[in-house]
């Protein structure tokens, strides 16, 4: 396993539209344990491929505090959505922001598992929130994108300082 370099906003690669995985085999379960070697070493509650600079469309969630409930999404897709709920967003992709987002409550998300077998699961809460930001990276977008365009602005600002301060 290895920890992989995850991208920052407004990098440009955040942007790729992720492609379906044609194959559940050995290397993607290894790209999928890197992935959530990745997320909980940052720490983080959720990780998609895109996220680390690999366009397929493969996501990794554990949002309990003992890190021992992994879900494994391949190829997702949410096929039914209930409700909706604002929530305060983080995102490893824009480290030290948070800001309210509103997004289905309840969904139904269809997916293959590590072995490449189809389920489906019906979801809530904070689940169900990860769930939908981490396939809007799948498609390019960042949790950003819901807020208004100062906000998007001073945000981009502010983590182009970050990183010149880091470099
Ligand atoms: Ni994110």
């Amino acid at each position: 396993m290895a920890i992989r370099n995850i991208l920052h906003y407004p990098d440009s690669r955040l942007r790729t539209q992720a492609k379906p995985v044609p194959e559940v085999d050995d290397a993607i379960r290894q790209l999928i344990d890197d992935m959530a070697e990745t997320m909980y070493d940052a720490p983080g509650i959720g990780l998609a491929a895109t996220q680390i600079n690999v366009h397929l469309r493969i996501v990794v969630i554990d949002i309990t505090r003992e890190h021992n409930q992994l879900h494994v999404f391949i190829n997702p897709e949410i096929i039914d959505r209930q409700g909706e709920e604002t929530m305060e967003e983080g995102c490893l992709s824009v480290p030290g922001i948070y800001e309210p987002v509103t997004r289905a409550e309840k969904i139904t998300v269809k997916a293959l598992d590590k072995n490449g077998a189809p389920f489906e699961l019906e979801v809530e809460g904070l689940l169900a929130v990860c769930i939908q930001h981490e396939i809007d990276h799948l498609d390019g977008k960042v949790f950003v994108d819901y807020l208004s365009r100062l906000k998007q602005q001073r945000i981009q600002k502010k983590l182009e300082k970050q990183q010149r301060v880091a470099m």
